[in-house]
């Protein structure tokens, strides 16, 4: 089988996130998508706030599941038995940080690929911490993120 890890802070869920991981589970037969638990973030949404939105965003999608990680990620892709981490690339800016982690990755562990998928040019200005900076100031953030958690999501950003 044909498996494939979608890593990352999904803090939370974006369109721009969605948008990969829908195309992406047309290409694998199975695409995990794994929430970074990491201890050096402080991040607006827990772990089982973001493991629970992108469930919800995801669940009429049969090939792909919801996982956390913490510690390496290719100690978790090692565990899951798959050899292929997808990324999501926006812009030029993207590219310096994901090419030092792809490379670094290769390192670590030589049987393990990388594959960056360009994102959709509708969201390529798109992050979670830009929608959530326009969700703490009170605008709309209808467009940016999946319907099924932006109930949620705004009451959480508007309360902070
Ligand atoms: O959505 P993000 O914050 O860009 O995701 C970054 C993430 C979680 C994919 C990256 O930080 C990661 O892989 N963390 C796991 C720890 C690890 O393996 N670090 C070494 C990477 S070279």
């Amino acid at each position: 089988m044909n498996i494939a890890i979608y890593p990352g802070s999904f803090d939370p869920v974006t369109n721009g996130h969605l948008d990969v991981i829908k195309r992406s589970s047309k290409i694998f037969d199975k695409v995990i998508v794994a929430v970074a638990r990491n201890p050096n973030k402080t991040p607006t949404f827990s772990i089982d706030e973001r493991v629970d939105f992108l469930e919800r965003v995801v669940k009429s999608m049969p090939n792909v599941e919801v996982d956390h990680f913490e510690g390496l990620l290719v100690d978790y892709a090692r565990e899951k038995k798959c050899s292929v981490i997808i990324k999501g690339l926006r812009a030029i800016s993207d590219f310096e940080y994901e090419f030092q982690m792809a490379l670094m990755n290769r390192k670590l562990d030589p049987s393990i690929e990388t594959l960056f998928m360009m994102t959709s040019y509708k969201y390529s200005f798109l992050s979670s911490s830009m929608m959530k900076e326009i969700g703490k100031l009170g605008g709309c953030i209808k467009e940016l993120i999946p319907e099924e958690i932006l109930y949620d999501v705004q009451a959480k950003l508007r309360n902070e």
